[in-house]
């Protein structure tokens, strides 16, 4: 069996921070997205991998390389347009060639894996293996309708919902998936959509097997989305520290303190990731907050967040919760007179102040 995963589209829901950087090589926990979708692929025993990229990406080639570090073997498919997820299945035909494979969504998170689902597909010798999760908005995604413990349709984004399930983005395929994605015809906005692939499979009567997943993490599309996605993954971390901890800091709960990290004067209350280098002082960084690399954090505070490298911030009044920092920001006190705000924002940052 093989594996395909998408590291494509935009990020725009994202921006600024997808303006320098892939969506999928944002870190969550201090690890990029697509990591995790590698190891989840990794760990269900599969050892070729397809990653399909914008065509123009270098990005995502560069930050994962040939795969040999995971054991794995990596090949880069560059999709030439986003023309659709059926239509990344479409231009993988040649990659896959007689094998069954898992068709995951390179931002999607999971908890618990997947081997499960690729035990039962195996089991249960169908043609498409869907999984499904319970969502308060199914409108968003694709929908099945389900009579009799069967799938018996899939819409796209419906506008009502035939069920609260949505179809999440890992699947599983034999060859037959090939004559869908071969056969449908674009949808409204042009794309070659997955969901009619599915109602392809249906309508010739090829078995369709689902699973329902329990705590899962849905596509990582939204500031929010990322929050949570650590929040999840911190949850399941086990503590350890390689950097030092002065006699006056605290370390309270989950928290994994990297390597050359000092911590001075500080109260760190986990689930917290803090990365190599970083140097926190006086300074409180509560549930819930990744920290990466080489970041600088004095006399402030800190919860529910996600600080990429290179970070400093010093000297902040009041706490700085649900927030997302790119590289490089600082986040410092305003010293000279007159004391006023002071921002030096890129494009599409917001900022929320009190
Ligand atoms: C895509 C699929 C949709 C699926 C979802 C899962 O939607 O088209 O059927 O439910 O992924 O993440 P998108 O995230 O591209 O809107």
């Amino acid at each position: 069996m093989k594996a395909l995963i998408t590291s494509g589209g935009k990020g725009t829901r994202l921006r600024p921070l997808t303006h320098t950087q892939n969506k999928h090589l944002i870190p969550i926990a201090n690890k990029p997205i697509l990591h995790y979708a590698i190891e989840t692929v990794a760990e269900a025993g599969i050892k070729e991998i397809g990653i399909v990229t914008n065509s123009d990406c270098s990005e995502v080639p560069d930050a994962i390389g040939d795969g040999s570090r995971w054991g794995l073997r990596i090949t880069y498919i560059p999709q030439e347009a986003p023309l659709g997820l059926a239509h990344v299945v479409k231009i993988s035909e040649d990659f896959i060639g007689a094998d069954k494979f898992v068709f995951y969504l390179g931002d999607n998170m999971v908890v618990g894996g997947i081997k499960r689902f690729v035990q039962e597909f195996e089991r249960d010798h169908v043609n498409c293996y869907l999984t499904l999760s319970r969502v308060k908005d199914p409108e968003r995604f694709g929908v099945p309708e389900i009579k009799n413990d069967r799938i018996v349709s899939i819409e796209e984004k419906p506008k009502l919902p035939k069920s609260k399930f949505a179809v999440a983005g890992i699947y599983i395929y034999d060859q037959n998936i090939f004559k869908a994605v071969n056969n449908i015809k674009p949808s409204q906005r042009g794309e070659l959509e997955i969901s009619d692939a599915h109602q392809y499979l249906i309508d010739h009567s090829y078995q369709i097997g689902y699973s329902e997943i329990t705590g899962w993490w849905k596509d990582t599309g939204k500031p929010i989305d990322l929050l949570e996605a650590n929040r999840l993954v911190l949850e399941h971390l086990s503590p350890h520290v390689l950097g030092s901890v002065d006699s006056n800091s605290y370390i309270t709960g989950n928290v994994i303190i990297g390597k050359d990290a000092k911590i001075v004067n500080s109260h760190i209350r986990g689930p917290v990731i803090i990365g190599s280098e970083t140097i926190i002082e006086n300074s409180y960084i509560g549930p819930f907050t990744s920290i990466h690399n080489s970041c600088r954090i004095k006399n402030s505070e800190i919860e529910f967040s996600i600080i990429l490298n290179n970070c400093e911030i010093l000297d902040i009044n009041g706490r700085i919760e649900s927030s997302l920092l790119g590289t490089d920001v600082q986040l410092v006190k305003a010293n000279a007179k007159p004391v006023t705000h002071r921002f030096i924002i890129g494009d599409q940052s917001r900022v929320e102040l009190v």
